[in-house]
């Protein structure tokens, strides 16, 4: 008895403490006991569970039939068919539950862009553990975030879910978010995997579509859509995820050069590679495999693990495998790569938990209303209409987005309640009581072209001291497969801004939208302008704070915005060409002659540089910044070089900057951008303080891909900026030497 009971003691601790050769030992050993429909089982994951399980999901479970189930039934019936995984199939393996928790859980954070808005890193991670944490109470192991694609694109609808244009920005925050969801240990308690995604470049979606072919050189690949995925594999990412899209006419899910020489051979990622939705079977629509199976070989050998819902690695591999079409061995390095999810996941170690639900905690909601406010960009503030002053007593509120809780979230929310949702209008009557909010929604949504409530608005912006105007875009205009050709305010929203500024009283208007969106005429007639994003469950308390000075606004623009659709793509870091144009160089008076000077890089109907910038946010303060300094003029390898520049608040309240470092490499074998992101530091100061900002640079972080795709870094001259945004600034320059004898 009590031999027994030492060795099931003994045996609960070596479990529990599974150490990596253990974990391989325990592969090894179930590996052996499998049989190849078990193996091709795992290598399944199905989105076919609701609730309530149906005998026929429940017998699949019985026999092996999916190792994995995404976006599955409520938390009864993942704890149900978790139950019958590890006690009544035959090998007892269990199953892996993945969800879309892309900004949050049951509290819902920023989308993405407007998490990226607010420049940190640190706030982004605990924002992602607390989603981690309702979501693995709820039974879910793994998420599909952070989407890690860079895009230059607003058309596209899943720039929502991206953290903006630039690679080193999404690289620092989409590690931040891995290290949140995965914490050190996926063992750890209210942990979840993450997933990077989506492997790659899907961002470049031609026109904007969705889904639509990508095509980019290498050196560009490599400089811009890869390095976030390779901070991801750093930051210690479990799986990846393949994108949709056919990279330079190969599909994502079938590349070799993607998913064995970059990411296994050139990274050593050893993790699980999960396809997109059905995106192995899309392999024919492609026009890249002729059938099923030739997909599901393409894909086992470039290296997909699981196959997310379509079934042609089930169908399939076992007559490819006859065939010696596919090799066993590949079966198999596939299994174990997911085995090893689950035990360092301890899924074999859990025992088998009733479902459990999420209760909402104030720290939860603490934390997504800090990041809702530093989400917050001001683009405007004319005669410092914002903060509100103590003297306005009567506040209009007037908009289709003031007091909607479903748009307010933005895309990819499942697990949430609308009413738990604080919007805009709710927590200003909350603040200055109801008697003094005069609120009129006009039009019934984002798209409505009705004016029938156009009177209302209109008197009680009159009746007013001031209108805070709330427009932008429903949740379901942005995300997956809702691109958009134009970018202006849908619906009447426009008419509706020109008719309220028109009463004279000042306006403010804040736009929740899941992109950039052209709204010229309306900021024109703004008063001040504040970008809200669709900010999660307390936007509104984020909103009331900025808007009654409780805060300044800190954010800065993760992405471009155009002045119209037809400057995309349009991002900071763009070459110079041989011709470049002036800012405010536009149009050609009709009837004069061909100006010989204006053969340059611009358009003739609107200022080719953007309506905001990347990096800009104005605060409530100021902030000055002094020319930056450099530690030594010439950088030398294995050498590394400190810019630094003061900034001072020379504004009267107090406030968080984020201040941005930039290089420019002026000459080299391959033109480099006019400004590259090299890093960023969010400082708070007060009224009449000064700080020091210094970042540290090295060879490396000056390197680019030449001709021959070699990483290199070539001497010359470089400039460095330490700036509140992409197009201000002054520079400091500095001379890289590359080899030791002086030039
Ligand atoms: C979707 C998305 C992907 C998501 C997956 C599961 O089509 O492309 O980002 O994680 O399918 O929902």
């Amino acid at each position: 008895m009590f031999g027994q009971l030492f060795l099931t003691l003994s045996m609960t601790l070596a479990l529990q403490t599974s150490l990596p050769a253990d974990i391989e030992k325990r592969i090894d050993a179930l590996l052996a006991r499998m049989t190849l429909e078990e193996k091709l089982g795992q290598m399944s994951q199905a989105t076919s569970m609701r609730n309530p399980i149906a005998e026929e999901i429940k017998q699949q479970i019985r026999q092996g039939r999916w190792g994995s189930f995404l976006n599955a039934g409520l938390p009864e019936d993942r704890a149900e068919a978790q139950r019958i995984a590890i006690q009544e199939s035959r090998l007892g393996i269990p199953l892996l539950f993945g969800r879309d928790v892309i900004h949050g859980y049951r509290t819902v954070f920023p989308i993405p862009l407007g998490q990226a808005a607010a420049w940190n890193p640190g706030l982004i991670e605990r924002a992602a553990a607390i989603a981690a944490r309702e979501a693995s109470t709820e039974g879910v192991h793994w998420t599909f975030a952070p989407m890690l694609d860079v895009t230059r694109d607003p058309r596209w609808g899943r720039v929502a879910e991206s953290l903006g244009e630039d690679p080193y920005l999404t690289g620092r925050l989409g590690s931040a978010m891995i290290r949140g969801f995965q914490g050190g240990s996926l063992r750890e308690a209210g942990r979840i995997a993450a997933c990077a995604k989506h492997f790659a470049g899907y961002g470049a979606a031609e026109a904007g579509r969705d889904y639509n072919s990508t095509v980019i050189p290498e050196n560009q690949l490599r400089e811009v859509y890869l390095p976030p995925f390779q901070d991801a594999v750093a930051a210690g990412v479990a799986p990846f995820m393949t994108a949709f899209n056919a990279l330079n006419g190969v599909p994502a899910s079938g590349t070799r050069f993607l998913l064995d020489r970059i990411l296994r051979k050139e990274w050593g990622f050893t993790g699980v590679v999960v396809s997109d939705y059905e995106s192995v079977l899309e392999m024919v629509q492609h026009g890249f495999a002729a059938g099923p199976a030739e997909a599901a070989q393409k894909a086992v050998t470039a290296g997909v693990d699981m196959e997310m819902v379509s079934t042609t690695y089930f169908d399939n591999l076992r007559r490819l495998v006859e065939k010696q079409n596919v090799s066993i061995a590949s079966i198999d390095a596939a299994v174990r790569r997911i085995l090893r999810l689950k035990y360092q996941l301890g899924l074999f170690d859990a025992p088998v938990r009733p479902a459990a639900s999420v209760q909402t905690a104030n720290d939860a909601r603490g934390i997504a209303k800090e990041l809702a406010t530093q989400s917050l960009v001001l683009l405007k503030n004319d005669n410092g209409v914002l903060p509100l002053s103590p003297s306005v007593k009567r506040i209009a509120v007037i908009g289709p987005l003031a007091n909607s809780p479903v748009d307010q979230m933005g895309s990819w929310v499942m697990d949430a309640r609308p009413e738990e949702v604080e919007t805009p209008l709710t927590s200003l009557q909350r603040k200055f009581g109801a008697g003094r909010i005069r609120y009129v929604a006009a039009l019934r949504n984002s798209r409505d072209t009705s004016r029938e409530q156009f009177n209302a608005a209109i008197e009680a912006a009159k009746a007013s001291d001031v209108v805070l105007l709330l427009l932008g875009e429903e949740q379901i205009l942005s995300g997956e497969a809702h691109s958009r050709a134009f970018l202006n305010l849908p619906g009447a929203q426009e008419e509706l801004a020109a008719e309220i500024a028109a009463t004279g009283t000042p306006m403010v208007t804040i736009i929740l939208a899941g992109r950039p969106l052209t709204f010229q005429n309306v900021a024109a007639k703004s008063a001040g302008v504040l970008y809200a994003w669709h900010p999660g469950t307390m936007g509104g308390p984020a909103l009331l704070d900025v808007l009654t000075g409780g805060v300044s606004p800190s954010g800065k623009l993760p992405i471009s915005f155009p002045r119209a659709v037809g400057q995309i793509p349009i991002y900071y870091s763009h070459l110079n060409t041989g011709r470049p144009a002036s800012p405010g160089e536009l149009g050609i008076p009709l009837g004069s002659p061909v100006n010989p000077e204006g053969f340059t890089s611009k358009y003739l109907d609107v200022d080719f540089t953007p309506e905001y910038p990347f990096g800009f946010g104005l605060s409530y303060t100021t902030f000055e910044y002094s020319k930056p300094r450099a530690s030594t003029a010439e950088l030398t390898p294995g050498s590394s070089i400190t810019v630094s520049a003061e900034i001072a608040n020379t504004g009267k309240r107090a406030g968080e900057e984020v201040a941005q470092l930039y290089i420019r490499d002026l000459v080299a074998s391959v033109a480099r951008p006019v400004r590259e992101l090299k890093g960023f530091s969010r400082i708070r100061l007060n009224p009449g303080e000064k700080r020091t900002v210094s970042f540290t640079l090295t060879p490396r972080d000056l390197s680019f891909y030449n001709e021959s795709m070699e990483l290199v870094t070539e001497p010359g001259e470089f400039q460095a900026w330490i700036a509140p945004d992409s197009a201000s600034g002054s520079d400091v320059r500095f001379r890289f030497r590359a080899n030791t004898n002086r030039q």
